[in-house]
């Protein structure tokens, strides 16, 4: 399967998704990756791995729909199967979705639906865990649709607060577990193991 990221950060779910992929694990290829920034050091990341890297900033373009359309091109025309955000910042319009239904796939640092929607991103989703003084978080890895973070869920696991945790401690143990769940969510895909039913996703079970 063909794999085309969407990345505006650091790139780590990016990276372990790529070497999963080289090693055998992940019976998939990163075929492009994008990012919403020039500078993302995730872009280093994926030159270094020799794949092909493009920068498509939305404010380069008259409308989202104009922006979205230079994303779908690049994907289309590296025959991405699978679209997965990885610490994407912007958000995507219908008109994207539409383009990928049941094609996009997103990485969230919390237990969605605690934690997410609107404002709820990045260091912020570990602030506000810390500031709460929740003791399970975890990591939620969901398909796209038209709503922010909440769209089915395809595969959760919990990471422990500790009390001396900081954003910062907790956002690197919580990267820790998305560089595992995150591939093993493509996997099932892959290799159709899921059925939505709803807005629930069935994993098939080795005794299905
Ligand atoms: C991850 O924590 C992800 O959950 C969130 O943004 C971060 C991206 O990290 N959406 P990286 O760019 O993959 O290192």
């Amino acid at each position: 399967a063909s794999l085309g990221i969407l990345v505006s950060g650091t790139g780590t779910n990016m990276y372990s998704i790529a070497k999963k992929c080289l090693s055998g694990e992940l019976p998939a290829v990163v075929s492009v990756v994008i990012s919403s920034r020039e500078n993302a050091p995730a872009l280093e990341k994926a030159r270094s791995l020799g794949i092909p890297s493009y920068v498509v900033r939305k404010k380069d373009f008259q409308s989202q729909t104009e922006y979205e359309d230079k994303m779908i091109a690049i994907l289309k025309a590296h025959n991405v199967d699978l679209v997965v955000l990885a610490g994407f910042l912007n958000i995507l319009s219908p008109y994207f979705i539409d383009a990928f239904r049941w094609k996009i796939i997103n990485v969230h640092p919390s237990l969605i639906p605690a934690f997410c929607g609107p404002g709820y991103y990045g260091m912020k989703v570990h602030e506000a865990v810390i500031q709460y003084g929740v003791k399970i978080t975890g990591v939620t890895v969901h398909f796209v649709d038209e709503s922010v973070d909440g769209g089915p869920i395809i595969l959760q696991r919990p990471v422990e607060v500790d009390d001396d945790d900081t954003p910062e401690t907790l956002a690197e143990k919580v990267k820790q577990v998305e560089h595992e769940v995150l591939p093993e969510a493509i996997k099932l895909i892959v290799e159709n193991e899921l059925r939505i039913v709803g807005r629930k996703v069935l994993i098939r079970r080795e005794d299905d």
